[in-house]
């Protein structure tokens, strides 16, 4: 990785301030104030480029949230913040927004994991250090520094498990169970993870999926692509969302449809799976049952990306792959824990 100019400016400062402190003191000692202006209090804060994906959940908007106030002034950062709108045309002109900028630090949360590799070679030839976080990329790891973000497939594991658990609690089969999938944007690493652990839970147990679709984690696409399921199947008693918004959208068409989003699988209802813990209104359709179990997704990477910056900043050693602790979540109370791995994993009241 090239040697950034700032850095080499830092370490001239660092060598010259013996000198600098001098003339300092000498200065105030004959009544000047040694105060900094406002241009040389900038060039100390450290400028970050951020570039996010979007803002298609509620979960984007907390992380985006935490990424902003964790980059703050006081901190001594400055951050320029970019929204990719979905795009990755976008996100890679963000990029090189930034590297034309000199940031001294690159945060990108990539909308999808390929295509990445070019623009990752132009930030590495600048010398500006890249922190992935949320999504992976699918380049080769020497283009950034290190990754900060969720286990989707494991998530995607908990949740299957309490699916098993929760379908023979109420005296069903494996192949009682017909599933639609609502996925998040294809090629993105949350996508990815939390398709993988459902196909191998339903080819492992037995289930049925029926058909699936992205609607791009949004409430919107989640409510026509269910409602576009529910015209075509009968038979449909679990719909597993990739995040909160499409649950909500989800719940809205089965409703529409005139059927029931509920726990009581055995007389009719639909069981709506999801994964994220954050929109307030999924919250509540989960104390309802009307959203069965969601495997949480922490989205509050900001100060966590602040520390592995701080450590880059001190030249130690990060890890290259930074995962971020998340729970499980049902109001119904015949699953109280499930087990992936090895490792058993309470299911939290949502109300905790
Ligand atoms: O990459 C994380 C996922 O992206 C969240 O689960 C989803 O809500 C978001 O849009």
């Amino acid at each position: 990785m090239g040697f950034k100019k700032k850095n080499l400016f830092t370490v001239l400062t660092l060598i010259a301030m013996p000198v600098m402190l001098g003339s300092c003191v000498s200065d105030t000692a004959a009544g000047t104030p040694a105060v900094l202006d406002s241009e040389e209090e900038a060039s100390d804060l450290i400028t970050i480029g951020f570039s996010q994906l979007g803002a298609e959940s509620d979960w984007r908007s907390a992380n985006t949230q935490s990424m902003l106030e964790s980059f703050t002034e006081e901190y001594g950062y400055n951050m320029i913040y970019e929204n990719g709108q979905q795009k990755q045309s976008l996100q890679m002109t963000a990029l090189r927004s930034f590297i034309q900028q000199d940031v001294d630090y690159i945060a990108l949360a990539p909308v999808t994991e390929s295509g990445w590799d070019g623009v990752l070679e132009e930030a590495k030839e600048a010398g500006i250090p890249v922190i992935l976080v949320d999504r992976r990329v699918d380049s080769d790891k020497s283009l950034y520094s290190c990754w900060l973000g969720s286990d989707f497939e494991l998530e995607s594991r908990k949740l299957c498990e309490w699916l098993d658990s929760y379908t023979q609690a109420k005296g069903l089969a494996p192949s009682d169970l017909n599933i639609i999938h609502i996925q998040g944007n294809t090629g993105s690493t949350a996508q990815i993870g939390r398709t993988r652990g459902l196909a191998n839970a339903a080819r492992e147990k037995g289930w049925k999926i029926l058909g699936q679709m992205s609607a791009d984690f949004t409430q919107t696409k989640g409510r026509e692509v269910t409602a576009s399921f529910l015209r075509r199947y009968d038979n449909i008693n679990v719909v597993y969302c990739e995040n909160d918004n499409e649950a909500i959208g989800a719940i809205e068409a089965i409703e529409a449809a005139g059927l029931c989003a509920g726990p009581d699988i055995n007389n009719g209802d639909i069981l709506v799976l999801s994964f994220d813990g954050t929109a307030e209104g999924a919250l509540e359709l989960a104390r309802e049952g009307k959203i069965a179990a969601i495997a949480e997704c922490n989205p509050l990477h900001g100060p966590k990306v602040r520390a592995l910056i701080e450590e880059l900043r001190a030249g130690k050693e990060v890890s290259k792959f930074n995962y971020v602790d998340e729970r499980i979540f049902s109001s119904l109370p015949e699953v109280s824990s499930v087990t992936v791995d090895g490792i058993s994993y309470p299911i939290e009241n949502i109300d905790n």
